[in-house]
């Protein structure tokens, strides 16, 4: 069955995927600042969720992680770009990501902006070709590609993250509010997690029932994934996130425990990862994975 700890089964699914990154930009496309720009970012050690998670849908589906790295590392390049435009000064304003200046301390905004828009683009690139396949021997039939490019591009534009994002800037100062919040949080952050989980299930090519299990599945942990980082926006130190700590309440952001308080946001996060799993049933041992992660993601620091 090979490994069963699911700390070592991420650390090994992250070397993959960071193999993939890494490779990508060799050798550098023109010009140089624009390559190091992206590459500055994409490889200052971000934990890799998206792709893994894409990957353990996978496997859950009956396939071989090898198969789908390229895919799965697309997810990181357009979630990167999510996280270089989510740090200018014209949306959170923040100067630390992943531990390091974010990317327009280092390389100015306008660099900054060319940056996401480089990564997002390259990342349909991506999806869209097989050219990265001939290694493996799997290749996805260009039906089920067009259906994944579809889907991603819902979840990352705007009946997703774009629309999450709008509506984050705009209840700035204002009163939380219920429904607002979960509009907030389901499209910036829930719809990209749970696109790449339906993903890996449409790699598969899985029965229509499993996508949609998964994708409720996927659904569940993306919230619970925003409700955790708002927690720990409040409970971690910069150190420990490599990110500003108390950033969302500097910039009065509408968070769970600005309406609910820590311990109630808690309680909802481990609420969803319970729906999660439900999600789940009837999948067999290949979901262990994807059972594991989603403990993981309550107990996290960073
Ligand atoms: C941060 O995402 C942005 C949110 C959606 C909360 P991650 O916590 O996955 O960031 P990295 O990729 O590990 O840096
Ligand atoms: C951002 O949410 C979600 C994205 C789409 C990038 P946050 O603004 O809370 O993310 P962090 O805390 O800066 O990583
Ligand atoms: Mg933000
Ligand atoms: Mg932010
Ligand atoms: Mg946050």
């Amino acid at each position: 069955m090979g490994i069963r700890d699911i700390k070592e089964y991420i650390n090994s699914k992250r070397e993959l995927v960071n193999a993939f990154l890494d490779s990508y930009f060799t050798p550098p496309i023109k010009p140089i600042k624009l390559n190091d720009a992206m590459v500055y970012s994409l490889m200052a050690g971000g934990k890799r969720l998206r792709p893994i998670l894409c990957i353990a849908s996978y496997e859950a589906c009956g396939g071989k992680a090898e198969e789908i790295v390229s895919y799965a590392s697309a997810l990181e390049f357009i979630h990167t770009y999510s996280l270089i435009h989510d740090d200018l000064p014209a949306m959170d304003n923040d100067d630390l990501r992943r531990g390091r200046l974010t990317n327009h301390k280092v390389y100015g905004e306008g660099m900054a902006i060319l940056a996401g828009d480089g990564l997002l683009t390259e990342a349909f690139a991506i999806l869209s070709t097989t050219d990265h396949c001939s290694e493996s021997g799997f290749m996805p039939p260009s039906s089920s590609l067009l259906r994944i490019i579809n889907s991603v591009a819902k979840a990352a534009g705007l009946h997703g993250m774009v629309a999450g994002q709008a509506q984050d800037l705009l209840s700035e100062d204002l009163a939380p509010e219920e429904q607002t919040l979960a509009f907030i949080h389901s499209h910036k952050t829930a719809a990209l997690i749970g696109v790449s989980v339906k993903m890996g299930a449409m790699l598969a090519d899985a029965p229509e029932e499993a996508i949609i299990k998964l994708t409720g599945y996927g659904a569940n942990i993306g919230l619970a994934f925003q409700v955790v980082d708002d927690v720990l926006d409040l409970t971690e130190s910069t150190e420990t996130l490599g990110k500003p700590s108390g950033s969302d309440e500097r910039k009065k952001k509408m968070t769970y425990p600005s309406l609910y308080g820590i311990q109630e946001s808690k309680k909802r996060a481990e609420s969803l990862i319970s729906s999660a799993l439900a999600c789940l049933e009837g999948f067999d041992d290949k979901a262990w994975a994807l059972r594991d992660i989603a403990a993981y993601m309550l107990n996290r620091k960073n």
